[in-house]
C-alpha cells in the first residue's frame, strides 16, 4: 500500500514485538529494514523471517544506551547505504515498581534505554539527515507518558520525556525538511505486556472503548503513514494508537 522502494529505515529494538512488526512492514513495502537490537541470535532470526518472505533486512548488534557505539554503527550504515530515510526509536524497557520502593538502578535503566537511547540515536542520525535535507524520525512513546500509571513512574517519566523531546527536535529539524513525530501506543500484545497478570489486562481492556488490546501491526501501520510522503505536513505530533483509551 505504501511505496518505500529504495528507502533505508533503521528500527531500534527491531528484533521482536512492535519493533519487528515495524521493520517487517517497511520491508514488505519495499524498504531495506535495518534492525538494531541487543542479541545477535534474535536479530538473525528476525532478519531471516524478513529474508524468507523475499524482502530486505540487515541487522546490527547495538545497545542504544551506548552513545559511542551508536555513533559508529550509524556511520557504518550511512557509508554502506548512502542515506538514511527514516529512524524509528522503538527500543524500550519497563522496570515497574511503586516509587517508595523503586531502586535507583531501576529508575536509571529505564531512563537510559527509553529516553537517552532516543537521544543517542536521534543525535547520531541527525548529522546525516540534516545534511541530506530529508528524513522522518518516529519515537515510540506510550499512553503512560501522557496519563501516568501507578507503579510506572520511571517509565512514565521516560515516555513523557520522549514526547517533549520530539516537539523540541521537530522545531530544530523542520528547517531542514526532517520531520519528527511520536506514537503513543496503548496496550499492545507483545512480550512486554505478556508479563502483566491476567486481571490487570482484563481491567485495562474494560477501560478501552474498543474493548481489546492492540496488536503490533496497529502501531506499524501508523509508522507507514507517518514515514511516508502522505504525512509530509505533519511534524512535532504525538498520535495515540490505543483503541480510544485516551481521548
Ligand atoms: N507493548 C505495549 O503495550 C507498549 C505500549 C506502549 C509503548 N510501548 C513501547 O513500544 C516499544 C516496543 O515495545 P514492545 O512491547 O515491542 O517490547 P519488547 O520488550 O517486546 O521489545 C523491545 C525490544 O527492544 C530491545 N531493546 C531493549 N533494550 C535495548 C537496548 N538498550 N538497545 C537496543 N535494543 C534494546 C529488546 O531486546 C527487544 O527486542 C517500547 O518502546 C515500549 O515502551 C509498548
Amino acid at each position: 500500500m505504501f511505496n518505500f522502494e529504495d528507502k533505508v529505515v533503521i528500527v531500534t529494538g527491531g528484533a521482536r514485538g512492535i519493533g519487528f512488526a515495524i521493520a517487517n512492514s517497511f520491508a514488505k513495502n519495499g524498504a531495506t529494514a535495518i534492525i538494531l537490537d541487543l542479541n545477535q541470535d534474535v536479530i538473525d532470526d528476525a532478519v531471516k523471517k524478513i529474508d524468507d518472505a523475499g524482502n530486505k533486512a540487515v541487522g546490527f548488534v547495538a545497545d542504544v544506551t551506548n552513545s559511542e557505539s551508536v555513533k559508529a554503527i550509524f556511520k557504518d550504515i550511512f557509508k554502506q547505504f548512502g542515506k538514511i530515510d527514516a529512524l524509528i526509536n522503538n527500543a524500550g524497557i519497563t522496570k515497574d515498581g511503586l516509587l517508595m520502593k523503586m531502586k535507583e538502578s531501576d529508575w536509571q535503566m529505564v531512563i537510559d534505554v527509553n529516553l537517552k537511547g532516543t537521544f543517542n540515536c536521534t543525535q547520531a542520525v541527525s548529522r546525516f539527515m540534516l545534511k541530506q535535507r530529508f528524513g522522518s524520525i518516529l519515537n515510540i512513546a506510550s499512553v503512560i507518558g501522557i496519563m501516568g500509571n501507578a507503579g510506572q513512574s520511571n517509565y512514565a517519566a521516560s515516555k513523557g520525556g520522549v514526547i517533549a523531546f520530539t516537539k523540541s527536535v521537530a522545531k530544530e529539524f523542520a528547517p531542514r525538511n526532517v520531520r519528527v513525530n511520536s506514537i503513543a501506543p496503548g496496550f499492545i500484545q507483545t512480550e512486554m505486556t505478556e508479563k502483566l497478570p491476567k486481571e490487570v489486562v482484563d481491567n485495562y481492556a474494560k477501560a478501552i472503548p474498543l474493548s481489546r488490546m492492540g496488536v503490533a501491526e496497529d502501531v506499524a501501520d501508523l509508522c507507514m503513514f507517518l514515514a511516508s510522503q502522505k504525512a509530509n505536513y505533519i511534524t512535532g505530533q504525538t498520535i495515540n494508537v490505543d483503541g480510544g483509551l485516551i481521548m
